[in-house]
């Protein structure tokens, strides 16, 4: 070390003493040691690189675009990029490799028999994703769709009686009101077209049951747009990078619309959290009695083995994850099943009639509780319409063990599995004739030979969809009042193109015609 000590100092035009040839000697081991430690480093991840690629070598892999690129941007949000998925599935039927540039292997997986090992792991071994999840997390925080480990596992307890029958029941209400409002807006009662891509009444519904406000439009407006900004986001690559993001116009909306969202959310949190502590918590339960008990309700009252309540931090990210799980996707799946049976009459009116069948002789049309059970057929297209056009397309994890699939084949840990919704319901090894809209695949007796995963709008295992019996509920309504009230058919001049952005929409909205039923007969 000597002789580079004493280059350096004459190199600084500095006197030799002990104490400077002990610093610079200091100074140089520490960064030999550096340089060690990061050649170590980079050299331990070229092997685990190269380890890892051997090991997904016993999947397919489609032809890359380049060494470079891989299968970048070949994944496209369009219409052409759902029947690219299609045909991949069509080809590949199970699982298939692609690269995310030259570095990034992701697992494509559709097929029950590849789905099921990744989604029926513990939430430890399979969390969440963050290079899908992580643009929703100054959104969402730690709310159940992007928490894991022991938090997940406490809130994912604390939370499930909130979906719990009893609670749903009195919704019941509320689900009927919002599809009434929805038909007497002007757009329904002139018989005109009806731009059908967001269901406002889905959302201003969730709103509601969540957080019992009414005075909530510009909190609406802004999760509209965080929704759409994240979809912005994920297709600019360069946006990928936060400092980048953040210094942009629309990294600056993201932020201000964020803003927007958590104030909303604190301040009612507050609000209820005055009223609860001015009453306590019995006597408030108490003076909710014959009333509905929204979600913040439920998020305030709620306590774990220990008796120790949920932090507003807590209640703030759970509500706002309800509302961004629980407006699109309802209003994404209502719109689809109206479009569906726009294109089937004889099933739309096979639908009517049950449900007219169901409230003969009633003196108001309501559905209630009790007649969800009581529509198969209906719940047979609104079942077939979510395989067809799920709203939730896709959706990923990141295994920290390997996983074993049933032909003996290793998913390496580490690896990144796009678990895709579409593609399984649109595998013609799992679904024959997968693109024909046909509710009679949804008859239990067909089901008897089909596998428990070839049907997953909600996904499956530990980590499904919480809310699924709150959204059928939803689905059962709107779409049994509304084949009540209207005949819907399908605008032939509008083309419709999916477009599968966080859910999935149409591009141009769906265009459908509805006429009173009255008038029919
Ligand atoms: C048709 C309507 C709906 C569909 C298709 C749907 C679909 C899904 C899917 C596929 C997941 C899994 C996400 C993932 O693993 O990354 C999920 C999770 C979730 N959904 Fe839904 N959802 C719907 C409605 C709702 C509603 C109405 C609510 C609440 C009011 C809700 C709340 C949630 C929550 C909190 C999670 C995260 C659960 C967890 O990780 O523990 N969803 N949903």
């Amino acid at each position: 070390m000597l002789p580079f000590t004493d280059w350096i100092l004459e190199k600084l035009a500095l006197e030799k003493t002990l104490f400077r040839t002990m610093a610079v000697s200091s100074l140089g081991l520490l960064l030999l040691a550096l340089l060690f430690r990061s050649l170590t480093d980079a050299f331990g991840m070229c092997h685990r690189f190269y380890v890892n690629c051997q090991r997904l070598r016993c999947f397919p892999e489609p032809p890359r675009r380049n060494w470079l690129l891989g299968h970048l941007n070949l994944a496209r949000s369009t219409e052409e990029g759902l029947q690219d998925a299609a045909q991949l599935t069509a080809q590949y039927g199970r699982i298939c490799v692609w690269w995310f540039g030259p570095w990034v292997p992701i697992l494509r997986l559709f097929h029950p028999e590849t789905i099921g090992p990744v989604l029926r792991e513990s939430a430890a071994v399979a969390p969440k994703d963050k290079l899908f999840y992580g643009f929703l997390k100054p959104w969402l925080g730690d709310g159940l769709l992007l928490s894991g480990g022991k938090k997940w596992g406490r809130h994912r307890r604390m939370l499930t009686p909130a979906f719990h029958f009893d609670i749903l029941k009195p919704y019941m209400k509320f689900f009927n009101q919002s599809t009434d409002i929805m038909h007497v807006k002007p757009d329904f009662s002139d018989s005109k077209d009806i731009f059908c891509r967001d269901f406002l009444p889905c959302l201003l519904l969730t709103s509601r049951l969540i957080m019992c406000s009414r005075k909530s439009s510009d909190y609406i407006a802004a999760i509209l747009e965080l929704s759409n900004l994240v979809v912005l986001r994920q297709h600019a690559l360069i946006h990928h990078f936060d400092w980048l993001y953040y210094l942009s116009t629309n990294g600056r909306r993201f932020r201000r619309a964020c803003d927007t969202v958590h104030r909303f959310t604190a301040n009612v949190i507050q609000e209820r959290r005055r009223a609860h502590s001015r009453l306590g918590d019995d006597a408030w339960l108490k003076s909710k009695q014959g009333k509905t008990v929204d979600f913040i309700d439920v998020l305030l009252l709620a306590k774990d083995e220990e008796g120790r309540h949920l932090s507003d931090a807590d209640i703030a990210a759970e509500a706002d994850t309800f509302m961004f799980e629980g407006h699109d996707t309802t209003a994404s799946g209502l719109s689809w099943v109206l479009y569906n049976l726009a294109r089937h009459p004889n099933y739309q009116d096979q639908c009517r009639e049950e449900i007219q069948n169901l409230l003969r002789g009633r003196e108001t049309e309501e559905i209630e509780w009790e007649d969800l059970s009581q529509m198969p057929f209906t719940t047979m297209c609104i079942k077939e319409s979510l395989r067809l056009h799920p709203p939730v397309t896709a959706i990923s994890r990141r295994c920290t063990e390997d996983v074993k699939l049933p032909d003996g084949k290793i998913i390496p840990k580490g690896n990144i599995c796009l678990v895709s919704i579409f593609g399984t319901h649109h595998n013609p090894a799992v679904w024959p004739e997968p693109e024909v809209y046909n509710p009679h695949r949804f008859e239990p007796k067909a089901l008897q030979n089909q596998s428990p995963l070839a049907f997953v709008p909600f996904s499956a295992g530990p980590r499904n969809c919480i809310g699924q019996n709150f959204a059928m509920s939803e689905l059962k309504v709107a779409l049994a009042l509304t084949l009540l009230r209207f005949v819907v058919r399908l605008d032939e001049s509008q083309a419709v193109r999916r477009l599968p952005a966080l859910i999935l929409r149409a591009e141009n909205g769906l265009w459908l015609q509805v006429e009173p039923v009255r008038t029919q007969q």
